[in-house]
C-alpha cells in the first residue's frame, strides 16, 4: 500500500472580543503586571463573551481557515475538535462545530489531551489520513478556559486565556515531499495530581462566570484549575527537551534542520528553555504568550495561525510543533510547509 502524504491547505484563527490586561488581573488577585511579565511572559489575554460556547470560538476559526483553504464545509469528510472545555460533557463540541457550519453526517469527535490535544489530534489524521480514511479534515483547537479557571487563585488565574485555532488538512496530491513529516506522543498519569480540574464546570452558567470575574466570587466548589505550577514547570522543561530531540533523531534531522519552532504557549520561560535546547534564536519560535496568554489547545494552531499570517513561512520549511499539558500528556509534531 502506499501512504499518502498529509498537508495543511488552511489555517485559521479566533480570539473573543474581550481583552483582559494584566492590570485588570491587578484588581482581582494580589498580582502584578511586573510578576506576570517577568515570571510569564504574559501581558494580557483574550476572555470569551457571555452569549458565546466554545463551539462559537471553534466554528470561527474553522470558517477562517476553510475560506484560506480555498473550500467549503461540503468538502470536508472528518471534523475532530480538541477541547478541555467542550460546551456540554456530551454531545462532543465537535458535532456542535460541525451543526454550527452546515456540515451533513461526516464524523466528528473531540479529542481531550488537555493542551497537548491539537499535537495529539494532528498526529491521530496524519496516521488515518496517510492509511486513506479520510481526505479533507478540519482539526480545530478551541478552549475557553476562564470559565474553569479559580478567579481568586492568582497562581493560575493570571495564565490562562480562551480562543481557537483550526486547520484543513488534506491527503495526497502531487507534492509529496512536503506535508506531516512524524509526530511522537507520550502520556504518564503518575503525575495526574499536579495539574488537574474536577469536573463539575458544565453547572456553571455563563453569567455565574461573568460574575466570578467581576465580583470574584469565591469558586470554592466548582471546577477550577489546580495546578502545583513549579513542579508542572520542571517537568514541562525536561520532557518538552526531550520529546523535540527525539522527533528529530527518528526522522534522522538535527537541530539545524529546522527553520521554525512552534510551541505550546504556557510560559514564556519554558519556551526558551525548548528553543536553547535546539539551538535556536527566539525570532525563529512563533510566539503569542504575551498576547493570547495560555489557551490550552488552541495555543498551538493559534500560534501557527500568527505565524502562517506574518508572511513570514515559505514552502518546504521545516516546522516543529510541541506541547505540554495535565495528565501528563506531550508530543510533537514535525511537518514541510506545502503552501
Ligand atoms: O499548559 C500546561 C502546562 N502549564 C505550565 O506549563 C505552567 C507551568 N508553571 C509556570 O508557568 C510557573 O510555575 C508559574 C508561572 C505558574 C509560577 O511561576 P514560578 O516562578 O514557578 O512561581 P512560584 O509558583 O514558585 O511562586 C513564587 C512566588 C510565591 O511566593 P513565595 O512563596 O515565594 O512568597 C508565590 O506565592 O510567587 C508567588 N506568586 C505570585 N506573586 C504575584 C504566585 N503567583 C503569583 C502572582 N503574582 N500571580
Amino acid at each position: 500500500m502506499t501512504l499518502s502524504s498529509v498537508h495543511i491547505i488552511g489555517v485559521g484563527g479566533y480570539l473573543p472580543e474581550r481583552i483582559m490586561t494584566n492590570a485588570d488581573l491587578e484588581a482581582l488577585v494580589d498580582t502584578t503586571d511586573e510578576w506576570i511579565a517577568e515570571r510569564t511572559g504574559i501581558r494580557q489575554r483574550h476572555i470569551i463573551a457571555e452569549d458565546q460556547m466554545t463551539s462559537d470560538l471553534a466554528v470561527e476559526a474553522a470558517k477562517m481557515a476553510l475560506l484560506d483553504a480555498g473550500i467549503t464545509i461540503d468538502d470536508i469528510d472528518a471534523l475532530v475538535v480538541a477541547t478541555t472545555t467542550p460546551d456540554m460533557i456530551f454531545p462532543s463540541t465537535a458535532t456542535v462545530v460541525q451543526s454550527k457550519l452546515g456540515g451533513k453526517e461526516f464524523p466528528a469527535w473531540d479529542v481531550q489531551a488537555v493542551c497537548s490535544g491539537f499535537v495529539y489530534g494532528l498526529a491521530h489524521l496524519e496516521g488515518m489520513m496517510r492509511a486513506g480514511m479520510y481526505k479533507r479534515v478540519l482539526m480545530i483547537g478551541a478552549e475557553s478556559m476562564s470559565r474553569i479557571v479559580d478567579w481568586t487563585d492568582r497562581g493560575t488565574c493570571i495564565l490562562f486565556g480562551d480562543g481557537a485555532g483550526a486547520v484543513v488538512l488534506e491527503a495526497g496530491g502531487p507534492d509529496a515531499e512536503n506535508g506531516m513529516v512524524g509526530s511522537i506522543l507520550h502520556a504518564d498519569g503518575s503525575y495526574r495530581e499536579l495539574l488537574k480540574a474536577h469536573h463539575t464546570h458544565p453547572k456553571l452558567s455563563p453569567e455565574m462566570h461573568h460574575q466570578k470575574i467581576d465580583f470574584r466570587i469565591d469558586s470554592a466548589g466548582t471546577a477550577a484549575v489546580e495546578m502545583k505550577g513549579n513542579e508542572v514547570f520542571r517537568i514541562a522543561v525536561t520532557k518538552l527537551g526531550s520529546v523535540v530531540k527525539e522527533i528529530l533523531a527518528k526522522h534522522e534531522l538535527t537541530d539545524s534542520d529546522i527553520d521554525w519552532l512552534v510551541p505550546h504557549q504556557a510560559n514564556i520561560r519554558i519556551i526558551q528553555a525548548t528553543a536553547k535546547k535546539l539551538k535556536m534564536d527566539m525570532d525563529r519560535v512563533a510566539l503569542t504568550v504575551a498576547t493570547h496568554g495560555n489557551t490550552s489547545s488552541a495555543s498551538v494552531p493559534l500560534a501557527l495561525n500568527d505565524l502562517y499570517r506574518s508572511g513570514k513561512l515559505e514552502k518546504g520549511q521545516l516546522i516543529l510543533l510541541e506541547a505540554f499539558a495535565g495528565g501528563f500528556a506531550w508530543g510533537a509534531n514535525l511537518l514541510r510547509w506545502s503552501k
